[in-house]
């Protein structure tokens, strides 16, 4: 039986569900041609940095209305630009060369943590040719004072801003740390972004506790962080209008069947490539494949939200309800007692 693994997000045809997520393999043309030629759907390119976009900016303005000296101790709190994948004036460029060397779509990041005049960069990424665009909200509020709306409301005005500056599809890549994730998704499709990519993922610091000091880590997924994405993928399939990508923690053609199985219109692989390499995503494809052959799926669009909580003959499986049997279900090891 012939199996049709093309898939649509943002309004794209994909020839398959799995897109690599923004990484540094991103940054290197041979690699994109690789995820590509492994049967890739489309590329998510690495983000280009609200600090590098800043910086960029104030070097400017400093260098027409400063001193050189002062430009220096003014600039010294931003990340030096070799920290970045790729530098802002390098960005555009890169998506340009990204779309002359593939045929399979390009979506460029661009992440954010305040709105801001970084938006018209959206309008440069739209020039260069690129897709799509992937809107990577990652910030930390550890002020005691900023309450939860505000951050929200932040957050909802970047995406209008962004999505008012574009005509391609913009897609939000979402935190998993709203209190209400499913109305902060509606509200960004509401906004304008036509995907939401579930979910972001913060790389959260380390103790060293040789030096006895902080550091900062960046900690590799493994499926057991796919339960998150597949929850949300699943209440919010049918009730936004809107793609759903599934990112964080797909390594296998086991976790890219689940996340199309609840409704993910596209499958986002990262940790699994940086640890196997990018014929990760021909294995991947080969499984999901055959299992559909085995269980008679003809295609990801005929499989896909089977499972989603509206679909789903158990949808108390991703709620509440579930939480309760889990625990009460639990059956303590015989070493543990
Ligand atoms: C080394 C590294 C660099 C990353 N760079 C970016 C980035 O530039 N922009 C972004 O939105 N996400 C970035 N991510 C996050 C990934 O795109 C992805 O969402 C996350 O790793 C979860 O997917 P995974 O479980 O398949 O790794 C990065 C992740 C890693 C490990």
């Amino acid at each position: 039986m012939p199996i049709d693994l093309s898939a649509k997000y943002l309004g794209l045809k994909l020839k398959s569900p799995i897109v690599p997520a923004a990484c540094p393999l991103g940054a290197d043309l041979d690699a994109l041609k690789k995820m590509e030629e492994a049967g890739a759907g489309a590329v998510v390119l690495p983000s280009l940095f609200e600090e590098q976009m800043l910086s960029e900016e104030q070097t400017l303005v400093h260098y027409l209305t400063h001193s050189k000296e002062q430009t220096s101790e003014a600039l010294s709190y931003l990340p030096e630009p070799d920290e970045f994948h790729i530098g802002a004036p390098d960005y555009a460029d890169h998506v340009r060369k990204a779309k002359k060397a593939l045929s399979v779509p390009v979506i460029a990041s661009l992440n954010a943590a305040t709105p801001g005049g970084w938006v018209r960069y959206a309008r440069e990424i739209e020039q260069a040719g690129a897709d799509a665009l992937e809107l990577n909200l990652y910030h930390l509020v550890s002020d005691p004072t900023v309450p939860g709306s505000q951050v929200e409301a932040s957050d909802i005005r970047i995406v209008r801003e962004a999505c008012a500056r574009v005509k391609i599809p913009v897609a939000v890549k979402v935190s998993p740390f709203y209190s209400a994730i499913a109305n902060v998704a509606a509200q960004f499709v509401e906004a304008g972004a036509r995907g939401l990519v579930l979910f972001n993922r913060f790389h959260q610091p380390d103790i060293n506790l040789d030096k006895i000091e902080a550091r900062p880590a960046v900690n590799l997924s493994t499926s057991a962080d796919l339960s998150l994405p597949l929850r949300w993928t699943a209440i919010l399939h049918g009730r936004v209008k809107a793609s759903l990508a599934v990112s964080s923690g797909v390594h296998t053609h086991e976790d890219a069947l689940k996340a199309v199985l609840v409704g993910a219109d596209a499958v986002c692989v990262c940790s699994e490539l940086l640890t196997s390499g990018i014929g990760a995503v021909s294995r991947i494809l080969k499984g999901m494949r055959s299992w559909m052959e085995r269980n008679e799926y003809s295609s990801i669009e005929q499989m896909k939200g089977s499972l989603s909580h509206r679909n789903c003959p158990d949808p108390e499986a991703f709620e509440r309800a579930h939480y309760v049997k889990a625990l009460s279900g639990y059956h303590l090891p015989a070493k543990a007692r």
